[in-house]
């Protein structure tokens, strides 16, 4: 972790949650679904798309809040396969408010030393927001902190999908045999082969749902919801939702040490199932 008081002033509420979160045990990887955005809108009278732009505030403060504790990989759903369902000029307002970010938040992902990683089918998108894109992935792709993979006409089967198809042409090819591919072979070939599986997924807006999010990756993830809608969201969320996955015990479908002690063969006994 940084110097503490870069990240959140002495005396503050988020310092409080800040001194909280174990440092050596910071989950390497914390994923999001971001939320809320037009209940957030719509509890002020305003449109949907006044959401998504106050939405941007927060990611700003998340990426920051992620770059100074030192987490090796924050991702983000921005824009799912599923989205281009909304009205016409909702999406584009998304892919202009992301071309806009792009401008304005670029020195401050530079300064940070965020690497910048789009997941997706960007082949996809309007080619003025592919240029954006690479331009952000080229401007950091010196920075060595935390990898900031935002997922973009991203969908999780739509990755499962590809990495088969993938797996089928290598071994037609007869550059894979198909007793090589296992599970870490699968975990190379998606979008996300760069970063650990997710160690946090957090939901905001108190949905609980995945809705097609990492599905492979999250195999062992801690998931946290929270009713905070993605606009309000901030660096204090992302502490508090630290915090809670530190006092999780997890097990990855074996026994905590207590319990493993417990059950351990004594000489006669089979051990338990
Ligand atoms: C879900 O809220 C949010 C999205 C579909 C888009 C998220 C986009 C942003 C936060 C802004 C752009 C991001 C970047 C990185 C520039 P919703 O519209 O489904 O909210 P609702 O469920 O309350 O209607």
């Amino acid at each position: 972790m940084d110097d503490l008081d870069t990240i959140a002033g002495p005396g503050t509420p988020e310092r409080e949650l800040l001194d909280r979160i174990d440092p050596d045990r910071l989950p390497r990887h914390v994923a999001i679904i971001m939320d809320g955005n037009g209940r957030w809108a719509r509890a002020r009278n305003l449109p949907r798309v006044a959401g998504h732009r106050a939405g941007i505030r927060a990611v700003r403060e998340t990426v920051e809040a992620a770059a100074r504790l030192g987490l090796e990989a924050i991702t983000l759903y921005a824009f799912s396969t599923e989205n281009w369902k909304r009205p016409r000029h909702e999406v584009l307002t998304l892919m202009n408010l992301l071309k806009e970010y792009i401008r304005k938040e670029l020195e401050h992902v530079v300064e940070n030393n965020l690497r910048f990683v789009p997941i997706g089918r960007i082949d996809q998108l309007d080619p003025s927001v592919q240029k954006a894109l690479r331009r952000a992935v080229e401007a950091t792709s010196r920075c060595t902190g935390t990898v900031f993979q935002i997922a973009l006409n991203y969908s999780g089967r739509q990755e499962v999908t590809d990495m088969v198809r993938e797996a089928v042409r290598l071994a037609w090819d007869g550059k894979v045999h198909p007793d090589q591919i296992d599970e870490a072979w699968i975990a190379g070939h998606l979008a996300t082969a760069a970063t650990p599986d997710p160690d946090l997924l957090i939901r905001t807006s108190g949905e609980q749902r995945i809705s097609n999010f990492l599905l492979w990756q999250i195999a062992y993830t801690e998931i946290y919801f929270t009713p905070v809608l993605w606009p309000d969201f901030g660096k204090a969320e992302l502490f508090r939702a630290i915090v809670d996955y530190q006092g999780r015990e997890r097990r990855f479908g074996g026994l905590s040490p207590e319990e493993a002690g417990l059950f351990e063969p004594s000489g006669g006994g089979d051990g338990g199932s």
